[in-house]
């Protein structure tokens, strides 16, 4: 079956009447509840519904209806979870919104739906099937051999690439950038230029860092485990040397990553300017607006309770870049 076109693009209200809240409430209600998976301190439950109340914003699929969404949950709920799981909400909703006017209308994470000041639940747009962890790739290749090498050095090129784009577009560190937090689709072809395959879509922002280092800038010809050292800094090797350990069982050389890498990253600057081309006036005049009326309801919904629990001054400590842009500039 085809399913080049499943489920990716975040959401927006279909109806901007309703009431935000209401709208997740109704769609939960009616929805098929399904436990999704779990792991330390997180459990996710999934919901399928018929009703769709959301649409997507991908350039790609605009307009077309959400029918599920994921629940992230902690499962304690002390302060400090809850300091996480604010920050991680207000971390993906800022990438989502400037990945998506970056790009033309193609986001690099899901859409945030909606946050549960209450419960500390996170709502966001599930990302269809179609798109794998590299661990599901790794065990395909390694594993079961139901993927050629090239087809897994070109998921691992992806792979490194993302990590190197998130960094130097949108300066952001993913300090916890490992194989399950990292999904890529290799049907869909609209993310690279139409001839080439993949789509990657980045997950879990509980642990970033904002990069203000000088060592945010672009790779050239520097080989590419001395750039991403540089990138992480020495306390954080481990997460070079496991790109490493992957580029050694595949067999390629620093070398030949470095110019693939490269030209990946080229090719994903040449489809922005596609994307922009076409699609710049709808982007700008119709589909950021919802975006931003959107993440504005949640942006103040988040702030008003941080208030409340006068837990504010510690995620400004943690994001204080991304606090002061936002005070500066209050999204329109
Ligand atoms: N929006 C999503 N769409 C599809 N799958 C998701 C989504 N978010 C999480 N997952 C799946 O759930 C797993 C755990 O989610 P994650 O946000 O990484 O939680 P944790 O903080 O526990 O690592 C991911 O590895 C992925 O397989
Ligand atoms: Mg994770």
């Amino acid at each position: 079956m085809q399913k080049r076109f499943k489920k990716k693009g975040g959401i927006v209200r279909s109806n901007s009447d309703t009431d935000l809240k209401e709208a997740v409430h109704k769609f939960v209600t009616n929805a098929n509840e399904q436990r999704f998976s779990e792991f330390e301190h997180i459990v996710i439950i999934k919901y399928t519904g018929s009703q769709s109340l959301f649409v997507q914003t991908d350039i790609y699929h605009f307009d077309k209806p959400v029918t599920s969404l994921i629940k992230k949950m902690p499962k304690y709920r002390n302060e400090t979870q809850q300091q996480a799981i604010k920050a991680e909400a207000l971390t993906q909703m800022k990438l989502f919104e400037t990945s998506y006017r970056e790009y033309g209308g193609q986001s690099i994470c899901p859409a945030i739906v909606y946050v549960d000041m209450e419960h500390n639940d996170i709502y966001m747009e599930m990302i269809g099937d179609e798109y794998k962890t590299f661990s599901f790739y790794y065990d395909e290749y390694f594993v079961k051999q139901n993927i050629d090498k090239i087809t897994m050095s070109e998921v691992l090129i992806i792979y490194i690439s993302c990590f190197i784009e998130l960094y130097v577009v949108f300066k952001i560190l993913h300090k916890d950038y490992h194989r399950e937090n990292f999904l890529l689709s290799l049907t869909e072809f609209n993310y690279f230029g139409e001839k080439v395959r993949g789509r990657p879509i980045v997950i879990d922002f509980g642990y970033i860092e904002e990069v203000t280092k000088e060592t945010s800038y672009p790779i050239e010809n520097e080989d590419i485990i001395e750039y991403l050292t540089k990138m992480v800094g020495t306390e954080d090797i481990h997460r070079v040397y496991q790109f490493e350990y992957y580029m050694n069982e595949l067999n390629m050389k620093s070398t030949y990553m470095t110019q693939q890498v490269v030209m990946y990253l080229e090719k994903r600057k040449k489809q922005t300017e596609v994307n922009r081309a076409n699609f710049s006036a709808k982007v700008e005049h119709e589909f950021l607006p919802k975006i931003q009326e959107h993440n504005r309801i949640l942006f103040d919904q988040i702030e008003k309770s941080l208030q409340e629990q006068q837990d504010k001054p510690t995620i400004q400590t943690k994001f204080p870049t991304y606090f002061k842009k936002k005070d500066e500039q209050k999204m329109p």
